[in-house]
């Protein structure tokens, strides 16, 4: 039987490691694809940041999706996660946007405010 403090220091590292394997020193952007999501678009809005990274040569930005974001009225969604955890949500996006989001904020590290949750709300 292990003591507190031992289980203490495990849970530690396995923290640690954890975030040392999170941390690619990537920024990530993820689009929220529920059903309301693609609904109101979010499929091309995705398309755009995946074609706009692609033709300008980015190699530090990943794209993923994921469920539930949890406000549908605003989607098409998109997050973007820079490598010091610093979270920037874009909300209302059309292919355009995304593709603003990706020279503005992506490659020249502005993000671009008129289309964040905190501007549109
Ligand atoms: S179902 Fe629309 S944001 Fe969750």
């Amino acid at each position: 039987m292990k003591s507190l403090a031992e289980l203490e220091a495990i849970r530690e590292r396995a923290l640690k490691e954890m975030s040392l394997r999170e941390n690619t020193g990537k920024i990530r952007v993820v689009v929220g694809m529920a059903t309301c999501g693609i609904a109101a678009g979010a499929r091309p809005v995705m398309n755009a940041f995946i074609e706009e990274l692609h033709k300008r040569n980015v190699q530090n930005v990943n794209v993923t999706m994921t469920g539930c974001i949890g406000v549908c009225r605003l989607e098409p969604i998109a997050e973007v996660i820079t490598p010091d955890g610093k979270k920037t949500t874009y909300v209302k996006l059309d292919p355009e946007k995304a593709r603003r989001i990706v020279v503005e904020h992506l490659i020249n590290g502005r993000p671009v405010k008129e289309y964040t949750i905190d501007e549109v709300e």
